[in-house]
């Protein structure tokens, strides 16, 4: 019978650096945003939007590349188990977009926000509770600390924007991986400059950030980058 990561010691769990460990202790981090959400509204939600997004689109993206690939080599069923979460990754990439033409007040902004908040936890659920356990079963400790290596590596190089018309597979999203990061990064430190900075720069930064998001919006549509998906999960 496979066990929850949820409730493993971190030596269970290969050690510290397992990719077991690095993913609990982002699921939690999460989990701590998604109640920090709660109940927030205007500026305040958008700011901790913005913190989830920075966390939870990274971490699918570092996924969707280094891990799901080895679940689909190791697991006779690996395939449709990872085709499971690698829905709820497109569902969150769909409601994130969707959500930022919403504009507050709009009422279907709370509906939206309540199915994000659930597949997010449901995504936490089969990871921890399916997908890890089986992986766990397959791979020795050191593997998984290679794994939490590599996992690691290209998570700080991935994108911390919703992309949903990127493959949610290889080589489509490794390929665009990079320059969507560098893209989605220069953007995030523009509207941090904008959020803080003098008023007179904020229309100057606004058209930059605006410039940032029409680039990756080019670079998502290219060819190279909607490559290795497969239906359902490619729009
Ligand atoms: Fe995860
Ligand atoms: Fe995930």
């Amino acid at each position: 019978m496979t066990r929850s990561i949820a409730h493993q010691t971190v030596d269970e769990l290969g050690g510290p650096g397992s990719v077991l460990v690095r993913q609990r202790d982002d699921h939690l981090e999460r989990d701590r945003l998604l109640h920090e959400l709660d109940g927030t509204t205007g500026v305040m939600q958008e700011r901790v939007l913005r913190k989830i997004d920075r966390l939870v689109f990274s971490h699918a993206f570092a996924e969707e590349s280094v891990l799901w690939p080895v679940l689909r080599r190791a697991l006779p069923d690996g395939e449709a188990l990872t085709l499971r979460v690698e829905e709820e990754h497109q569902e969150v990439n769909e409601l994130v977009t969707t959500l930022e033409t919403t504009p507050h007040g709009d009422p279907r902004r709370s509906e939206l926000l309540t199915r994000l908040v659930a597949v997010l936890r449901e995504d936490v659920r089969d990871e921890e509770d399916v997908l890890f356990p089986r992986l766990q079963e397959r791979v020795d400790a050191a593997e998984l600390r290679r794994l939490g290596r590599q996992w690691e590596l290209v998570r700080r190089v991935s994108p911390t924007r919703p992309h949903p018309t990127v493959s949610r597979r290889p080589p489509g999203n490794a390929l665009s991986a990079l320059p969507l990061s560098v893209l989605d990064r220069a953007r995030d430190l523009v509207d941090a400059g904008v959020q803080h900075g003098p008023s007179a720069v904020a229309p100057a930064g606004k058209a930059v950030s605006h410039g940032l998001a029409v680039l990756a919006g080019l670079v998502e549509k290219l060819p190279p980058a909607r490559k290795g998906d497969r239906p359902p999960t490619s729009r």
